[in-house]
C-alpha cells in the first residue's frame, strides 16, 4: 500500500527519493510524488506523476539538473488510492494553501470532511479530493497561529484528526528539520553517522543502502528530527517518549531479482531455502538421530500455551488460508479446539474470548491494519496473542506478547508464496512442540513428523523441477474466464490459496471448494470451457476425492490434477498430472501450493500481465 520516503542531510535529496520509491513500489501504488527543498531555497518544489515511479523519475530529470542541485531535503510518497481517483493533483506530497509546508501521508483520515469545514469557513481552499490535503492545512493552520513552530503545529493538528496515519512533514522555512509521527501505520527513521543525515520509510526497505541504525517510532508518536542532533520523541500527549535505536538487519540481495524475470518466480524457487532458515536452530536433529524442536518464543509461555483451551487464529488472504492449515495440524496433533477468523469480521465482532485463550495472529508484513486491529482486540480481552510474523520488527511483531519469525527473508511480489509455506512450517513447528509438551502425540509420531518434515526442502526441489512443464501446460488455460479448485482436508486450504493466486495475478475468476461441496452448486458451472485444479494427492480422502473428480469428467471438465509421483489411477481420469513426492498429509501443502503457484505465474505471464505488481493490489494493507 501506500509508500514513504524522506531524507535530509548534505546529499542531493531527489535520487535517493527516487530510489526509495522504486524499491518501495513492491507495496502497490497508483502514483507517485516528491518535494524537495534546501536552504536558501524560496520554494518547496514538488513533483508528481500519475502511474509508476518511471513516469515521475522522468519529470523530476526534465525539470532539476542533477547532481549540482542544493537541495538536500525531501519526502515522497507512492499512492494507492483511497480518496479521490489516482491523478496527479490527488497524488502526494500535498503543499498547505500557504505554500510553507508539504506533507506525506499514509492512512486515512476518518474525519476529513468535518475538517474540511472548518479549515474552508477560515478561509482554506483545496485542489485535492484527499484527506492528506485536508491534514495539511490543519497543521498549516495551526503552524501560522502559533509563530511557525512546526512540532507544535503536528502536535496540535493530530488531536483533531481521528483515523489511523503514518506522516512526514516539511517546512520552506527550515529544510534541516522534518516532522514525523505515526498512529497504525508503520514508520522507520535511519540514523547516519553522527546524526549528520536521516533517511525515514514507511519500512526499512529504502534504509538499509545508507544505514542499519533506525527508530521504529511507536503508535502515537511525534518525532522531530534535526540535523545534528538527536531525534526527539513525544507522545501524542506532548509528554517526552525514550528514544531506542536499533540494528535492523536486512539482507539487501533480497531485494533484487536475482536473475529471474519477476520477483514472484524468485520467491517460489526460493521455498526449499526459506524453509530451511526457518527450521534452523528450531528442528534439531541430535547426536542419536532423534528431533527435538526448540522454539525460544515457548520459553516463557509455555504454560500458559499448553493450558489452552481454545486457539482463535486470526489473520487476512495468504495468511488467513495458512491459519486454515494451522487449525488441522494443532487439532489433530494438540486436541485443542481452533477457530480462524478473518480478522476484518473479528475486529468488529463482539468475539467470545475467555481466560486462557491463546490468539495467533498470522501476516507476512506484519503490517496488515485488520490484523493489528485484532490483536488489539484480543489483549483488551485478555488473551495471550502470539504472532507468526515474517517483517521483522514489524507492527504485528512488536504489538504481540510472543511470537515466531517465519525468516523467509523480504517478500516483494504482491502474491504471497514464501510466506506461505513459512508459516505453515511455523504453524506445523509450533504444533510439534506443543503436542510433545501436551503429550497428545505419541513419541513415534513425533519424531515420524520431525523427520519428515526436515525432508521436505529436498522434496520442494523436486516439484520446482516441473516448471517448464507447468509453464507448457498453463498455456492451454489462458482463455479461461473461470477456474475451479478442489481439495480436501490439508488440501482444502490450497485449493483456496491456488484459487486466490490465480485470481490476483491473472483476473481469471477462480474459486477454492471442499471437492465433496462442489455437488451442493458449484457443479452447476462445469462444462467443456472450465479447468478444474484437483488436489488429489495420497491421503486418507483420496478415494473420496477420485469419486469427485469422476462427477466433474461425466461432465466433460478439463481437470488438471496434482497427484503423488507414480498414481496411475488418477491419470486416467485426468488431462494433465503434475507429480509430487509421497508425505504424510499434514506436509502435503508444502508440496502441493508449489504447482499452484506455479500455474497462476505462468498463466499470468503468458496473458502479459505485471505479475509482481497485479492491479488494484497492495502489498501491505494498512488500511481497513
Ligand atoms: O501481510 P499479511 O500476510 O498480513 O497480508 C495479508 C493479505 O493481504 C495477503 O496475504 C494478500 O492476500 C496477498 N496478496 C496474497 O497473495
Amino acid at each position: 500500500m501506500c509508500g514513504i520516503v524522506g531524507y535530509i542531510g548534505s546529499r542531493p535529496a531527489a535520487p535517493i527519493l527516487i530510489k526509495g520509491l522504486h524499491q518501495l513500489e513492491y507495496r502497490g501504488y497508483d502514483s507517485a510524488g516528491i518535494a524537495v527543498g534546501g536552504p536558501d531555497h524560496p520554494q518547496l518544489q514538488v513533483f508528481k506523476a500519475k502511474g509508476k515511479v518511471d513516469n515521475l523519475e522522468a519529470n523530476v530529470h526534465r525539470a532539476l539538473p542533477l547532481p549540482d542541485t542544493p537541495l538536500t531535503t525531501g519526502i515522497g510518497h507512492t499512492r494507492w488510492a483511497t480518496h479521490g481517483e489516482p491523478s496527479e493533483t490527488n497524488a502526494h506530497p500535498h503543499l498547505s494553501m500557504s505554500g510553507d509546508l508539504a506533507l506525506v501521508h499514509n492512512g486515512i483520515i476518518e474525519n476529513y470532511q468535518l475538517l474540511k469545514e472548518q479549515l474552508t469557513e477560515f478561509g482554506y481552499t483545496f485542489k485535492s479530493q484527499t484527506d492528506t490535503e485536508v491534514l495539511v492545512q490543519l497543521i498549516d493552520y495551526f503552524y501560522q497561529k502559533n509563530g511557525r513552530q512546526l512540532t507544535k503545529a503536528v502536535h496540535q493538528a493530530l488531536d483533531k484528526a481521528i483515523g489511523a496515519y503514518a506522516i512526514v512533514v516539511m517546512e520552506k522555512d527550515d529544510c534541516r528539520h522534518l516532522v514525523a509521527a505515526r498512529k497504525a501505520s508503520p514508520l522507520v527513521i535511519g540514523i547516519g553517522k553522527d546524526y549528520s543525515e536521516f533517511f525515514i520509510g514507511s519500512d526499512a526497505t529504502p534504509l538499509v543502502e545508507y544505514t542499519h541504525k533506525v527508530i521504529y517510532l511507536d503508535d502515537e508518536q511525534v518525532a522531530d528530527i534535526r540535523i545534528g542532533q538527536e531525534v526527539q520523541i513525544t507522545n501524542l500527549d506532548e509528554s517526552s517518549a525514550d528514544v531506542t535505536i536499533k540494528d535492523v538487519d536486512l539482507d539487501i540481495s533480497a531485494l533484487s531479482k536475482g536473475g529471474y524475470p519477476h520477483f514472484m518466480l524468485k520467491e517460489i524457487c526460493e521455498q526449499p531455502h526459506c524453509m530451511e532458515n526457518s527450521m534452523r536452530g528450531r528442528v534439531i536433529c541430535r547426536e542419536d538421530g532423534l528431533y527435538e524442536i526448540k522454539l525460544s518464543a515457548l520459553n516463557h509461555f509455555k504454560a500458559k500455551l499448553i493450558r489452552a483451551r481454545h486457539v482463535i487464529i486470526v489473520a487476512c488472504g495468504t495468511s488467513w488460508h495458512a491459519g486454515l492449515i494451522g487449525k488441522q495440524l494443532i487439532e489433530e496433533m494438540c486436541r485443542i479446539r481452533v477457530e480462524v477468523e478473518y480478522a476484518s469480521e473479528f475486529r468488529y465482532r463482539n468475539p467470545v474470548i475467555e481466560k486462557d485463550d491463546v490468539v495467533i495472529a498470522i501476516s507476512q508484513s506484519g503490517e496488515t491494519a485488520d490484523t493489528l486491529a485484532a490483536i488489539q482486540l484480543a489483549k483488551e480481552q485478555g488473551a495471550l496473542v502470539f504472532g507468526i510474523v515474517n517483517g521483522v520488527g514489524s507492527s504485528i511483531a512488536r504489538a504481540t506478547d510472543t511470537g515466531i519469525y517465519i525468516h523467509v527473508g523480504p517478500e516483494i511480489g504482491v502474491a504471497s508464496t514464501k510466506a506461505f509455506t513459512g508459516q505453515v512450517t511455523v504453524l506445523t513447528m509450533l504444533s510439534l512442540a506443543l503436542a510433545h509438551a501436551l503429550g497428545t502425540l505419541s513419541d513415534e509420531a513425533f519424531q515420524q513428523t520431525c523427520h519428515e518434515l526436515a525432508a521436505i526442502p529436498r522434496k520442494m526441489e523436486t516439484v520446482l523441477q516441473q516448471n517448464d512443464r507447468i509453464e507448457q501446460l498453463s498455456g492451454r488455460f489462458t482463455y479461461a474466464r473461470n477456474f475451479l479448485y478442489l481439495g480436501r482436508g490439508y488440501n482444502y486450504p490450497v485449493a483456496l490459496e491456488g484459487a486466490l493466486k490465480l485470481k490476483e495475478i491473472s483476473y481469471i475468476h477462480a474459486e477454492g471448494y471442499p471437492a465433496a461441496e462442489m455437488k451442493h452448486g458449484p457443479i452447476a458451472l462445469v462444462d467443456k470451457e472450465m479447468p478444474i485444479v484437483c488436489l488429489t494427492a495420497h491421503d486418507q480422502l483420496y478415494r473420496k476425492v477420485i469419486s469427485n473428480m469422476q462427477e466433474v469428467q461425466s461432465r466433460n471438465g478439463r481437470i488438471f490434477a496434482v497427484v503423488t509421483e507414480g498414481d496411475d489411477e488418477v491419470r486416467r481420469i485426468a488431462e494433465e498430472v503434475i507429480e509430487i513426492p509421497d508425505t504424510m498429509p499434514c506436509l502435503l501443502p508444502l508440496l502441493s501450493v508449489i504447482p499452484m503457484q506455479l500455474l497462476a505465474y505462468h498463466v499470468a505471464v503468458k496473458k502479459g500481465l505485471d505479475v509482481d505488481m497485479p492491479r488494484n493490489l497492495a502489498k501491505s494493507v494498512t488500511v481497513e
